[in-house]
């Protein structure tokens, strides 16, 4: 098989350790979008006896290259669960914690964001969300809104189920006004009202620490998309991690229902 191996710029190839992992990217075989459920940073400080917060804040900067990678490939959506409707569960601290760092990172990485034709867009319920978070979350989506290259969708409480229930209330209020008729009602009429609305649906979810579950994440969106967990945790999923899931990817064969394509023994 002849490799397509992508063009990189040194900025970008110097976030690769082990270069030769370019060789096993087929450029024609990358994902369009990437959804990653971005576990284990509490795992990766306990191993080093540090607090929890350590884990969180060393996961957050793991997004700087996972991002620009993502945007120097061409894969057009990266979708990050980066707190879910489950999360408030945790101690006041950590969570207070989270929304404090959703902040400080957006403050200080969106500039570099925009000016890279990155395009933000929150997804989930900001309005249970404290205020400062909230607000920094809008003023990302508003600067980048007419971006045209990477989207990076940020799950801030989100939850699956509830993106469901809010699609589906949407469309009752719709059939109550006479805005819609109950036939009309089809896979695109649902996918139109997700948080996601216009987007496509993740080629890749990846999801790291090892965990083998979906978590509430993208539950309709993730439904031929194809599943990549990994035991390393997320402080720890580098560019050269991101590159063999892509690689992984470039392998599998998408049937979507279809028979397959490859004879057994091939
Ligand atoms: C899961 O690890 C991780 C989270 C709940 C938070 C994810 C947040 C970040 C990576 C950084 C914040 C993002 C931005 C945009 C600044 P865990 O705490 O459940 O780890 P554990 O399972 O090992 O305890």
């Amino acid at each position: 098989m002849q490799i397509f191996k992508p063009y990189l710029d040194d900025r970008v190839k110097a976030l690769i350790d082990d270069l030769s992992l370019l060789e096993k990217i087929d450029i024609r075989c990358l994902p369009q979008s990437v959804a990653i459920i971005m576990d284990g940073n509490g795992r990766w400080a306990k191993k080093r006896g540090l607090p929890r917060a350590i884990g969180h804040r060393n996961g957050a900067e793991r997004l700087r290259s996972i991002i620009k990678l993502s945007s120097a490939l061409g894969i057009k959506y990266l979708t990050l669960y980066t707190f879910s409707t489950e999360n408030w569960k945790r101690s006041y601290g950590e969570v207070a914690f989270l929304m404090d760092l959703m902040v400080e990172y957006l403050s200080r990485e969106i500039d570099e964001l925009h000016q890279n034709n990155i395009r933000i867009v929150p997804i989930g319920d900001l309005s249970a969300l404290p205020l400062p978070t909230r607000r920094e979350l809008e003023a990302g989506r508003n600067l980048t809104s007419a971006n045209s290259g990477l989207t990076v969708n940020i799950a801030v409480n989100y939850g699956g189920r509830q993106e469901l229930v809010d699609a589906v209330r949407l469309l009752a209020e719709q059939v109550c006004a006479g805005e819609l008729t109950v036939e009309q009602i089809d896979e695109k009429a649902i996918s139109d009202r997700l948080y996601t609305a216009g987007q496509i649906d993740p080629d890749l979810l990846i999801r790291t620490s090892g965990e083998l579950r979906l978590s509430n994440y993208l539950l309709y969106q993730s439904a031929y998309s194809e599943l990549y967990f990994t035991d390393v945790l997320w402080p720890d999923f580098s560019a050269d991690e991101y590159l063999k899931a892509l690689a992984d990817y470039g392998h599998r064969e998408r049937r979507f229902g279809k028979e397959s394509s490859v004879k057994r023994g091939d």
